[in-house]
């Protein structure tokens, strides 16, 4: 029997996860919205793509969670959308309440899914849902650190004119403007970047990465990031509905890992069929430490102003 992913949110984001997760061909996918008619016509318009692009995912759009039930793993990207001049963290009283409501209709209705968030300030939105769920900290995962690296690595390669898939690396923190760059973990097939690249590119670069969202917002004026969203939630939902162990940045809850607890912050996690199986411990100099504990404390910050 296929995997059954429930997508929350049939806008931009949730659009492009849904058409990506579709053409993967391995899972049936229900798209849900608070507004009537727009997951019911993009499920539809994903599915007359099938014949062309040949997949036999089945995809509905419903307003309905009832149709939602039994989905191994559901994706939150239901809120508000950044808009110029907004900081993520402007975000955070509308989008607590759309995850608050989501998050217990999920749970009614899928109580043993896995729970994957995108909507942004996404490391306290994914706090908050794992909270309101009441499920083990395993089954509640946030993206952000998939897509920002994934930023990182395409200036990267075309910097050096080398091949995407050549280059190695990630970043770790909360996404965006939070994020821990590091580049002693960042390569070329193996080779260091810092032999590549002179310091303050690198730093030019590592900038561009952080600001990589609201590049795209100044350009679109009307929305935010979704192509590259989409991709990065696909690549989390293969890691973990086709057991692949996969070792990505995403927010993950912290029990002392890196002397930092009871937070949700981007580090390298192993993603399988269990969720969040395991965090990976890195080795970090004093800087890139003083760096991740300043965006746990962000998070922290946030979590308070929520009072969960
Ligand atoms: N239940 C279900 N859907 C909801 C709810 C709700 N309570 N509240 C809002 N939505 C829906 C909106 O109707 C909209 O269709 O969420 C969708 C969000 O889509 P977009 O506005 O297109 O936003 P998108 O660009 O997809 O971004 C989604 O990702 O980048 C983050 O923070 C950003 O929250 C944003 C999320």
């Amino acid at each position: 029997m296929r995997k059954k992913v429930t997508v929350v949110g049939a806008g931009q984001v949730g659009g492009s996860c849904a058409r990506r997760l579709a053409e993967r061909d391995y899972a049936d996918i229900v798209l849900i919205d608070i507004v009537e008619g727009l997951p019911q016509g993009k499920a539809l318009d994903i599915l007359q793509a099938a014949p062309i692009v040949n997949y036999d995912s089945d995809i509905i759009g419903t307003n309905d969670y009832a149709d939602t039930a039994g989905s191994d793993l559901v994706v939150i990207t239901s809120g508000s959308p950044r808009k110029p001049g907004m900081s993520r963290d402007d975000l955070l009283a509308v989008n607590q309440k759309v995850i608050t409501a989501v998050t217990g209709e999920i749970v009614k209705h899928s109580p043993d899914c896995i729970i994957i968030v995108v909507t942004n300030p996404v490391d306290a939105m994914t706090q908050l849902a794992w909270k309101v769920s009441g499920f083990p900290t395993n089954r509640v995962v946030g993206q952000g650190g998939v897509l920002d690296s994934a930023r990182y690595r395409t200036f990267l390669a075309q910097e050096l004119g080398v091949s995407m898939r050549d280059i190695t690396g990630y970043v770790l923190g909360g996404h965006g403007d939070q994020m821990v760059p590091l580049p002693r973990y960042t390569s070329v097939s193996g080779k260091p970047i810092t032999d590549f690249i002179a310091p303050d590119r690198l730093e030019e670069i590592i900038q561009r990465t952080r600001d990589g969202g609201a590049e795209i917002v100044n350009l679109l004026k009307l929305g935010s990031a979704y192509e590259a969203p989409g991709a990065a939630l696909v690549e989390m939902i293969d890691a973990i509905l086709l057991d692949q162990k996969r070792v990505l940045p995403c927010a993950a809850y912290l029990e002392g890992e890196y002397g930092i607890s009871g937070v949700y912050v981007g580090v390298l996690i192993q993603l399988g069929a269990g969720g969040v199986e395991q965090i990976v411990d890195l080795d970090l100099t004093a800087a890139e430490s003083a760096l991740l504990n300043q965006s746990a404390d962000a998070v922290r910050e946030l979590v308070d102003v929520m009072g969960i």
